[in-house]
């Protein structure tokens, strides 16, 4: 683990994984805890500053969060933001002043006294705002930094015990010197030292597992995708040939994919695969299933399965690698609590409390942009790093209705056009996602001089962060021209292709 350490204190606010972005963006491993965790959870983290977070609740509310006084008496820096302000001032002897409307969008700071967070920053700064309450008065020992039109106390901070505090929101990016403010809590105000990058990573992530495995054997279920490709080359440098990777063609991948990602892995890394030839299995159970959840029910059993019978051949693996995100992470423990589940995502949950294998998850620190800069330090080729992301289920939640060969081959050419396309024309790195749907009807259409009655292609590009929200990418129309044109001449059994405009939320990603 890195020396410094930044801890932050969910209040529930919906920018908290920003701010922990931020601060790893400036080069310091950064944390977040729920604001219902204990002091000594805390504690154990031995972060070397805390952040305090926004949050929707009003101070003194019966269940709005409280800031506990044992988090103050761990003694290191403290930057609080927003809610993290308000509950500085309410604990530390100032006061408040409850408001029924909010103040939200942007406003000018003008930099009233000295402080360490504006070191290098001239006022007035153009600052984001999103709060009700307000601070009326500062604590004992507190000095007002700064004001805006509507507020006389817009950021407060006490040098002396190295206590900050800003009513705006320094991590979003229309608060123009946002990251030079928390940089500077970080290196002026805390006096910590950038350690956490890529590199530094890979080396102690492969260390810790030397040490924790051992001369044990892992398996490491395999889906071509970015997250799992990264945990197992760590893995492989960690421990070589005790690990076992699983691959399963379930005959619901990509054109070419099965042979592209085992290929690789084998020429690369001189992995030990096993490629388990599955299509018939998934197949036969998916034969007249129209259901969404029921087809990602199957698909995930199958697969449970079909992991279970291959482990069982390595009795000697004690442990099994999965790619688990920071985002996954913090999801189950955020104050919010695990956001509501739309879809059942197939992954391998559940297989380790069936199979007593014990977890490694050396991505759990990581989020995904992280991932790609260590998949890129680990020398993975781009086809891996740049890859879209890709469900679980595979083209089976893409053809929508019955899932058959036959429909899946009409998908996969039509999807390996969209692939190709997006890749000629550079639009392929620029959206998040980008992939054909086969829809279960068939509309009428002329070719040549006859009439026909054909399928439907949809086609799904869109841009994102994080899968949560999205919006269809605005991909210019000689591109989508050309990728509809060539999948009616192409692919037999089309003749009609439509461009998916609808964002998430309220449409998802996927259509099933
Ligand atoms: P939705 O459709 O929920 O998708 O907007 C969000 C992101 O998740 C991917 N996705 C899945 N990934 N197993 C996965 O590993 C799944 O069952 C699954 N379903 C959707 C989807 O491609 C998008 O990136």
């Amino acid at each position: 683990m890195p020396q410094n350490k930044v801890v932050i204190i969910d209040y529930g606010s919906q920018v908290t994984q920003l701010i922990a972005r931020r601060v790893r963006e400036a080069g310091v491993y950064s944390e977040i805890h729920s604001c219902a965790a204990a002091v000594e959870q805390v504690a154990a983290a031995e972060p070397a500053a805390l952040i305090l977070s926004g949050g929707p609740a009003s101070v003194g509310e019966s269940d709005a969060p409280a800031l506990d006084p044992g988090l103050l008496a761990l003694n290191v820096p403290v930057l609080g933001i927003c809610y993290g302000m308000q509950l500085l001032a309410e604990n530390l002897g100032g006061k408040l002043a409850k408001s029924s409307t909010r103040e939200y969008g942007p406003a000018d700071l003008s930099l009233t006294s000295q402080c360490a967070l504006w070191d290098g920053i001239d006022g007035p700064t153009r600052v984001w705002m999103s709060h009700g309450d307000k601070v009326l008065s500062p604590p004992p020992g507190f000095t007002v930094t700064g004001r805006t039109a509507a507020l006389g106390i817009a950021a407060m901070a006490d040098e002396e015990r190295k206590m900050y505090a800003v009513q705006f929101h320094p991590e979003v990016h229309h608060s123009a010197a946002g990251q030079t403010m928390l940089r500077n809590f970080l290196f002026k105000a805390a006096g910590l030292v950038p350690d956490w990058n890529m590199a530094s990573f890979v080396e102690r992530a492969v260390r810790e597992m030397k040490e924790r495995i051992g001369g044990k054997h892992v398996v490491c279920a395999l889906s071509g995708g970015i997250d799992s490709t990264v945990v197992a080359v760590l893995l492989h440098r960690a421990i070589g040939k005790n690990l076992h990777c699983i691959f399963v063609d379930n005959g619901l991948l990509r054109s070419g994919e099965a042979d592209e990602v085992a290929d690789c892995l084998r020429a690369h890394f001189d992995l030990n695969l096993t490629v388990v030839q599955a299509e018939e299995r998934f197949l036969s159970r998916l034969k007249n299933v129209e259901d969404p959840e029921r087809k990602r029910k199957i698909i995930g059993h199958a697969f449970i399965e079909i992991f279970d019978e291959e482990a069982k051949k390595l009795p000697l693996a004690d442990f099994l690698a999965q790619g688990t995100l920071y985002p996954d992470v913090i999801e189950s423990i955020s104050h919010k609590g695990p956001s509501a589940v739309i879809k059942s995502h197939h992954n391998v949950g559940g297989l380790p409390e069936k199979m007593r294998l014990k977890l490694v998850e050396p991505l759990r620190e990581l989020f995904k942009d992280e991932v790609r800069k260590v998949a890129e330090e680990l020398g993975l080729p781009d086809f891996i790093v740049w890859r879209h992301p890709f469900p679980g289920p595979g083209l089976a939640i893409r053809v929508l209705g019955e899932v058959t060969r036959e429909r899946l081959d009409i998908l996969r050419r039509a999807d390996s056009i969209v692939q190709q396309e997006l890749r000629e024309s550079g639009w392929y790195r620029k959206v998040w996602q980008g992939f054909a749907v086969l829809l279960p009807l068939r509309t009428v259409g002329v070719m040549g001089d006859g009439r026909t009655y054909e399928h439907v292609v949809a086609l799904r590009i869109v841009d994102s962060v994080d899968a949560m929200t999205a919006d269809w990418s605005r991909i210019p129309p000689d591109v989508i021209a050309r990728i509809s044109a060539r999948i009616i001449n192409e692919v037999n059994g089309v003749n009609r292709v439509v461009y998916d405009v609808s964002s998430k939320p309220p449409s998802t990603i996927e259509w099933e």
